[in-house]
Order: structure tokens, then C-alpha cells, then sequence
């Protein structure tokens, strides 16, 4: 039996299919539009027998027809987002396109593949929707962390686009009972993230002596998860998880902006000293805000823990390591990234190259 896996050539989603392969899974079939987030090479050297790339949109209503027929999947793991806050502030059409209209062709497909389907197929199928915490707006310092029943309250156009696709498959469950699974999960960090995020763009900006531009006074908070753990509670979710059901899954590992990048810096200080003997803490610059910057993002994520005995294992010193060696080692994959688009994004954001 084969799963789809939506935007797995992406950060989350190829970490989820090494994972899941590597845990016993049998086949991954998967669905990515290869957009400048997204990377074919990840997962290069996965045999073809256990894995096989389709590349093409969410939104291709024939092309969903055409997996569903041919590869019959036990379930969905969706995955596939315009994922950049910074991105969706210059430009939201696209994060409606793929995470609301995406989201809508996916669901509908998989509500009349699942339909047709019997036995233990229709029995077992799962939709697991990807969501994350930012559907949640933004906290005070001394409110409680994000609960499974905290009301949506988006504030930008990527959680605004991320939490309308919720709702899309919340709906899917309570008025067709397509077997729909939410998943909320804290920032993710580790290897294969593209570097427009806060912790890859901090690593290669100062691997390349460039300023590390932190928005607004750098005390804004977020929960930060090494990648392995989430892919690892989804595999859960996936087995054991309920039907209808949300999870908040986060890393109790709050930190400010300022302590992440002061530790990214201490810890490459120490093992790639710069040639002229200053810190990589003398890069770090304060820039203008990011426009409605949510301050503070803090997950419960004690149902998950009770339910499905999940718990976050690596700590975020040892995930920081283990990420700054990465992209130490990782050249190939890094001077692939460091394309004309990049360094155009890099350009329109930051006014640097
Ligand atoms: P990413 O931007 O690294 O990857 C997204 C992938 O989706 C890319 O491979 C891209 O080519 C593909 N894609 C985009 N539009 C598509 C379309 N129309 N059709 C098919 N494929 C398409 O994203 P990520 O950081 O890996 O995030 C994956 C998911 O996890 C997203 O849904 C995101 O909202 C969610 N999430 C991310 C984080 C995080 O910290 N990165 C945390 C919680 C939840
Ligand atoms: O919380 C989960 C979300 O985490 C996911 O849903 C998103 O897909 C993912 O991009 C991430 O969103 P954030 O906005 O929290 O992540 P980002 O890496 O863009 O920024 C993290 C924090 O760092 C945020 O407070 C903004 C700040 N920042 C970011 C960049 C890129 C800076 O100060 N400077 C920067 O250059």
C-alpha cells in the first residue's frame, strides 16, 4: 500500500518521507509542484520502488483523478503550502491559491476517492492536514500556551490562508465524514530548510559574513521543534490518531528571536572561528519590524502526550548542532539553493544579495 504525500519535496514533507520510510513504510507517492521552495535532490536517493515523484499542483483536478486511480492511497498527508510569512505579506494571491484552493481541490478528491473506496481501505483511510500554531494569533507574555480549543485568530495572510483550509477540512469531516486529522505544530528547524527562514538564513548569512537581521527589538517568541520530532508525532497521528480530532504538537522550547541567533552564533564561533578572530554576534542587526508581527507563539501540547504518548526528544542545543553540522556539510545542497531566486528574495526583503 502507497501514501500520498503532498509538497514533500519541501522542508517538513521530505523530512516526513525519509522518516516514514525509513520507519517500515512501504511506498510514498509524491505530489510537488517543485516551487522555489521546493527540492527534488532531498530525496534523490530514495529507490524507486519505495518512492516516486509526481511533479504537479495541488489545484490539478485531472491530475488528482489520475493519482487516486492508479495509486489507490491509504491515506493523505498534506503537506504542500505557500509556507513564508514574509512571502504572503508582499504577495497573499498565491497562499490562497495553493493553501485555500489547493486544500478545497485535495479534500473533494479525496471525499469521492474515499466514497468509492471499501473494506479496510475506506475503513483505515486518512486525510492528515498540516497546520501549524500561527492559526492561532499571537500571545501575551504570561497567557497560557495554545490549546486544541483555542479559537482561530490568524493575523497574516499565510495563517489567514493556512487557517481557511482548516476550516475546508473540519467541514470535509462533519459534513461528509471523510476521515479528516488536524495537526498544529510550533517552528520547525533542522536539516533541508530552505534559508528565508529565521534559523537556515541566520547560519548562511554568517557563513558568508553577511548582516543577521533581526525584525523589530528580536524579543519576539516562538516555540522551537527539532523536524525529526514532528515527523515522528505525525507517524503517529497517522497510526493511532482519531478521526475529527486536532493536535497541538510543540518543542517546550520557547526562546526570543535574540536568544536563537545569539546561540547560532556561539555555537559556529566555536566550531567555524571566522578568519578574523571577531564573533558572529558582530553581525547581528536590528532591522524594521515585520508588518503585524505576532509576538509570542507558546503550544499545550499535553493531549498529544496523553493520548498518543508522544514527547519531543532532542533538545533545542542538540537539534542546533545538529543543524548548524548540516548545513556544514551539506555544500552541494546549499550552493543549490543559493539560486538567482534566492538571492532576488534576499534582495526584495533585506535589500541585500
Ligand atoms: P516548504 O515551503 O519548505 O515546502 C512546501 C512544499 O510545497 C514545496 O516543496 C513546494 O514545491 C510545494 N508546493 C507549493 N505549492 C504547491 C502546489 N500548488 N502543489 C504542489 N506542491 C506545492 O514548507 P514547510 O516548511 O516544509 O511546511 C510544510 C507544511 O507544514 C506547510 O503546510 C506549513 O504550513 C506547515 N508547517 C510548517 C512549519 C514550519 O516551521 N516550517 C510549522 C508548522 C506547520
Ligand atoms: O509557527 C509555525 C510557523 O513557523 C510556520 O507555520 C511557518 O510556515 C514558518 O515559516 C514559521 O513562521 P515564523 O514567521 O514564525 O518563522 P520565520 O522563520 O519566518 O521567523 C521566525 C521569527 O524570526 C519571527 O518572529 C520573525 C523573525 N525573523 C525572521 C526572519 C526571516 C527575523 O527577526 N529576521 C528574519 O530575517
Amino acid at each position: 500500500m502507497s501514501i500520498l504525500v503532498t509538497g514533500g519535496c519541501g522542508f517538513i514533507g521530505g523530512n516526513f518521507i525519509l522518516d516514514y520510510l525509513a520507519s517500515g513504510g512501504e511506498k510514498v507517492i509524491n505530489l510537488d509542484l517543485l516551487t522555489y521552495a521546493g527540492n527534488r535532490s532531498s530525496l534523490a536517493h530514495l529507490p524507486l520502488g519505495s518512492y516516486e515523484l509526481i511533479r504537479g499542483d495541488i489545484r490539478d483536478q485531472t491530475l488528482l483523478e489520475k493519482i487516486f486511480s492508479i495509486h489507490q492511497p491509504e491515506a493523505i498527508v498534506h503537506f504542500a503550502a505557500e509556507s513564508h510569512v514574509d512571502r504572503s505579506i508582499l504577495g497573499p494571491e498565491t497562499f490562497i491559491e495553493t493553501n485555500v484552493l489547493g486544500t478545497l481541490r485535495l479534500l473533494e478528491m479525496a471525499k469521492n476517492y474515499w466514497k468509492k473506496s471499501e473494506g479496510d481501505l475506506k475503513e483505515n483511510f486518512r486525510y492528515i492536514q498540516i497546520s501549524t500554531d500561527e492559526v492561532y494569533g499571537s500571545l501575551g507574555p504570561d497567557d497560557p500556551p495554545f490549546k486544541e480549543t483555542t479559537p482561530y485568530s490568524p493575523n497574516n495572510p499565510y495563517s489567514a490562508s493556512k487557517a481557511a483550509g482548516d476550516h475546508l477540512a473540519r467541514a470535509y469531516f462533519h459534513t461528509y465524514g471523510l476521515p479528516v486529522i488536524t495537526s498544529n505544530c510550533s517552528n520547525n528547524y533542522g536539516p533541508y530548510q530552505f534559508p528565508e527562514k529565521l534559523i537556515p538564513l541566520m547560519i548562511l548569512n554568517a557563513l558568508g559574513d553577511k548582516p543577521l537581521p533581526i525584525y523589530g527589538d528580536g524579543l519576539q517568541i516562538r516555540d522551537w521543534l527539532f523536524v525529526s520530532d514532528h515527523t515522528r508525532a505525525l507517524r503517529l497521528i497517522l497510526k493511532k490518531g482519531t478521526p475529527g480530532q486536532t493536535y497541538n504538537i510543540g518543542g517546550n522550547s520557547e526562546k526570543t528571536n535574540l536568544e536563537v541567533v545569539k546561540t547560532i552564533c556561539r555555537l559556529l564561533d566555536s566550531k567555524k572561528p571566522k578568519e578574523d578572530g571577531k564573533s558572529y554576534a558582530e553581525l547581528i542587526t536590528q532591522v524594521k519590524d515585520r508588518p503585524g508581527h505576532d509576538r509570542r507563539y507558546a503550544i499545550d501540547a499535553s493531549k498529544i502526550k496523553k493520548e498518543l504518548g508522544f514527547e519531543p526528544k532532542i533538545s533545542f542545543e542538540e537539534g542546533l548542532n545538529k543543524t548548524i553540522d548540516w548545513y556544514l556539510d551539506n555544500k552541494t545542497w546549499v550552493d543549490g539553493i543559493l539560486t538567482g531566486e534566492y538571492r532576488s528574495w534576499l534582495d526584495t526583503q533585506y535589500g541585500q544579495s
